[in-house]
């Protein structure tokens, strides 16, 4: 591979032995000498097509090889604006995500074409920037208050009641779909409305949405002659203004006493007493639905698998569960915050396979990136993945091993699941609580085996899952744990012990 030093490098400074991001973690960037590189060319080309197919392995293969920062460039004639870094570790966190005024994010939806409804549906707090996203984000917060989500608590208990009385023992599952049709019913409840039947129709469109928009097809054929994949998306984006825009209308016309967050959005005014429009209603309804739902089907997912292959975990989790709820019950309230444990195994799974394994940030402004001088509008790639999986914040990363949050207490910047800084998600207190009931009652009441010789490859869209699936044996609960073998991607992220050894 053809790779040399660039002219965006800094050559001002010093010239000193690189350190890797490791060793750096915790100082400041202004101290050391970071080791960059700087991709041309053809192997440019090679490599973002990686980053398109498998975003995550193409980072750690450029760390392994490069080091902490590596930027692709002049792929094509124009330059430097294609230029695509990848910054690595919590000291570029920090610069990526403490100043929202320095770095943007980026959306991962195709925009559609002029005025369209495509265009209007993906409008939400993750797309905004500047004034209109702070007065937007103090609308949109309060409902995901922690004293407000804890209002949500027996709605998704009885989802999660109601769904996995479907789950037969004995049978093998794909646990990858019965958790999306899971979270899929609680955002619904939640965000729109506790009748399923006005609910689950909006939230299986905008899944279905979502899936148009991550296609192969609509990104290789972007334009909207009919029966392209592209214009499926856009008129399913049309459905979906539609759907949302009358159930918005509905509770115009008849407020009533509704706790869904839609219309608590609805009544929701800023320090000016502004509320929201139709339009930026829409928008948020939309962008909201899709990251609880997506983010928490990866979360939940993960958590359930990595249990089940460690048995000697699932002994001490069940050990907490079984003296706190008794055995059989759903978790009241006030019994959360008793399950120490399950909070360190939840953390522990977001942090080894974290749901967002990373995220693109565009500069606003000229500005240095470890010794790159980058112009405006040069796209920066951080990992969570990869910031969870450095050995010194996390010794032994590839291991599961959820007992190292007790003597542990990381920056923002060194642990960011759900980001960081003045854009961390909304929906933290949230989604805890939805992972929190959800593993509280399906542990107690079943035990999973992965089926033997699975091939778990992941795909990253809006979030990170397995490719295929997830097949598991459901068993009654006892404790007969056991490991399986495994295999693909997940034997690069994940050390799974021998049956026996926990
Ligand atoms: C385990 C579950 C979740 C994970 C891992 C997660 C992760 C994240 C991450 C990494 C971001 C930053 C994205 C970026 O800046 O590019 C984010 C933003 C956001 N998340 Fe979540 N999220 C989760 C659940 C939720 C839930 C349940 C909701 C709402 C119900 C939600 C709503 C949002 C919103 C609105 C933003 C944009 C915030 C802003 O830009 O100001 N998320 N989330």
């Amino acid at each position: 591979m053809r790779s040399k030093r660039s002219r965006f490098i800094n050559r001002s400074s010093p010239r000193k032995p690189a350190y890797e991001i490791g060793i750096f973690a915790g100082r400041a960037l202004s101290e050391v000498q970071v080791k960059a590189t700087q991709i041309t060319g053809l192997a440019a080309g090679r490599e973002y097509f990686r980053f398109f197919f498998d975003p995550v392995g193409c980072i750690c293969r450029l760390y392994r090889r490069h080091g902490p920062v590596t930027a692709l460039g002049r792929v094509a004639l124009k330059q430097p604006r294609d230029l695509l870094i990848f910054a690595i570790g919590p000291e570029f966190n920090r610069l990526l995500f403490s100043d929202p005024d320095l770095f943007r994010p980026t959306g991962l939806i195709l925009p559609g074409p002029r005025d369209s409804a495509q265009r209007r549906v993906r409008l939400g707090l993750t797309r905004m920037i500047g004034p209109q996203h702070r007065q937007q984000r103090q609308l949109v917060a309060p409902p995901f208050h922690r004293a407000a989500v804890q209002g949500y608590h027996d709605i998704m208990v009885e989802v999660v009641q109601r769904l996995i009385t479907e789950w037969k023992i004995g049978n093998c599952i794909d646990i990858h779909e019965k958790v999306r049709a899971l979270t899929l019913r609680i955002a619904s409840a939640v965000l729109f409305s506790r009748d399923p039947a006005e609910a689950y129709p909006i939230g299986r469109m905008l899944e279905d949405w979502v899936r148009r928009c991550f296609s192969i097809g609509v990104w290789v054929y972007p334009l909207p002659v009919p029966g392209s994949p592209y214009h499926g998306m856009v008129r399913q984006a049309e459905r979906i203004e539609k759907a949302l825009l009358a159930m918005i209308e509905r509770r115009r016309a008849d407020p009533g006493a509704r706790s869904d967050v839609l219309s608590l959005l609805m009544q929701a005014r800023d320090n000016e007493g502004r509320g929201m429009t139709n339009a930026e209603l829409l928008g948020q309804a939309a962008i909201l639905f899709i990251a609880s739902f997506e983010t928490t089907t990866s979360a939940l997912t993960w958590s359930l698998f990595l249990l089940a292959q460690h048995p000697a975990v699932m002994h001490d989790l069940m050990d907490e569960i079984e003296s706190v709820l008794g055995g059989d019950a759903p978790p009241r309230p006030d019994q959360l915050p008793q399950l120490p444990f399950l909070q360190c195994v939840i953390k522990e799974s977001m942090r080894i396979l974290p749901p967002v394994p990373y995220t693109v940030r565009v500069a606003q402004q000229p500005v240095k990136v470890g010794p790159f001088d980058v112009p405006q509008e040069t796209r920066v790639v951080a990992s969570h993945y990869l910031t969870h999986h450095l050995a010194d914040l996390y010794p032994e990363p590839e291991r599961f091993r959820p007992e190292r949050w007790r003597d542990i207490n990381p920056t923002q910047y060194e642990y960011l699941p759900f980001n960081a800084g003045p854009r961390i998600c909304i929906g933290a207190a949230f989604a805890t609580q939805v992972l929190k009931i959800s593993l509280a009652m399906i542990l107690q009441r079943f035990r999973f085996t992965v089926v033997a010789g699975t091939h778990i490859n992941r795909i990253v869209t809006i979030s990170m899952n397995p490719r295929h699936g997830l097949p598991m044996i459901v068993a009654k609960k006892d404790r007969n744990y056991s490991v399986s073998e495994v295999r693909g991607q997940i034997r690069e992220m994940v050390n799974f012990p021998s049956n026996g050894s926990g």
